[in-house]
């Protein structure tokens, strides 16, 4: 690769970054470069203050965009490390001479959050209960017909029951969903009618469809479809609660993605039970986990989609 200074190193590595899935698709990150370092830190105005009250997805978003980061970083023959101090997340970068596997870097533009029912067929037999928990981080692998599964199963439709009777977590979703194209090239993020596989429609008449098709019966119907199809639930904790740890598990739950990405298996979250409080320690207490849940994705094999959640331009 011709040698880049490194401001143009760093936007190369930041466009791998913003491609990391997101709460809402709010991407809540912002970029500075600073010397051989990249900066990263919350963009608050983009909190979701009913759905993620405590900020801990926001942080888990920021986490699965260092490891974008750090990994395209490794592709194109550079050393990183990060640390988090004072609210900031520093990322510095240092030439190295070896060249890494590219098996996630190439997962980074297939990887992408799946949305709709699965093939049914099954995952082989121990194909992602390879990767290990390590530090403050853990996941837990159920396979789909075990009483495991069938809790969180249980806890999803509950979980739909409490948001999709909640006003202020349905006008927080419905504020970021983007109902046609001109909406969406105005904003380049959050949910998008033609990701989501609605038709287009004026925002005055989408915002009252889906306000309608916003209720318990109709997403537990949705769930209940994807849930049964999916061949295993995995449950992603944290020891402690706190925004450090959120950002390990960010960065350990991308490279999980990524993994699989890379064996062709497809995932898609369903984080109801980890948002209610009273849900997510009942969920904790009958799976006995030792660390907090905190996300929950499905696995299964999926059809490529046709579109992609868009993503904004980066302002340095
Ligand atoms: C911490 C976190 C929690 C999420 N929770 C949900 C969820 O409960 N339901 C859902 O459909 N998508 C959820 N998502 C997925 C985002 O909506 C998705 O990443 C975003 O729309 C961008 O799309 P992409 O992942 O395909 O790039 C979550 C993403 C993150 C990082």
């Amino acid at each position: 690769m011709e040698q880049l200074t490194f401001i143009e190193l760093a936007k190369l590595l930041i466009s791998f970054a913003v491609l990391a899935p997101s709460g809402h698709n709010s991407q809540p990150w912002k970029f500075q470069v600073v010397d051989n370092k990249i900066i990263i830190t919350p963009d608050y105005s983009k909190q979701l203050d009913v759905v993620d009250k405590e900020n801990r997805e926001l942080f888990i978003s920021l986490g699965c965009a260092v490891q974008n980061l750090q990994t395209a970083a490794s592709h194109f023959g550079y050393n990183s490390n990060y640390i988090y101090n004072d609210g900031k997340i520093i990322v510095t970068i240092t030439k190295q001479d070896v060249y890494n596997d590219d098996t996630l870097f190439d997962a980074i533009k297939k990887r992408h959050t799946f949305r709709g029912s699965f093939t049914g067929e099954k995952i082989p037999a121990n194909s992602i209960q390879s990767i290990e928990n390590e530090g403050n981080v853990s996941v837990m692998v159920y396979e789909s017909e075990c009483r495991e599964s069938e809790i969180i199963k249980q806890k999803i439709t509950e979980g739909n029951e409490i948001q999709m009777s909640d006003t202020a977590f349905k006008r927080e979703l419905i504020s970021w969903m983007r109902f046609n194209k001109k909406q969406v090239n105005e904003t380049h993020n959050g949910l998008c009618y033609n990701v989501l596989g609605f038709p287009a429609t004026p925002k005055p008449i989408g915002r009252k469809i889906i306000g309608m098709f916003l209720n318990p019966k109709s997403q537990n119907k949705t769930d209940d479809a994807v849930n049964a199809s999916a061949s295993a639930f995995c449950v992603f904790g944290v020891k402690e609660n706190n925004d450090r740890n959120w950002i390990e598990l960010g960065v350990f739950l991308e490279r999980f993605l990524l993994k699989i990405t890379s064996e062709g298996l497809a995932y898609s979250f369903s984080n109801q039970p980890c948002e209610i409080l009273s849900l997510n320690q009942k969920l904790q207490q009958e799976l006995a986990l030792t660390h907090y849940p905190s996300v929950i994705i499905r696995v299964g094999y999926g059809k490529e989609p046709k579109n992609f959640a868009p993503r904004e331009e980066v302002k340095l």
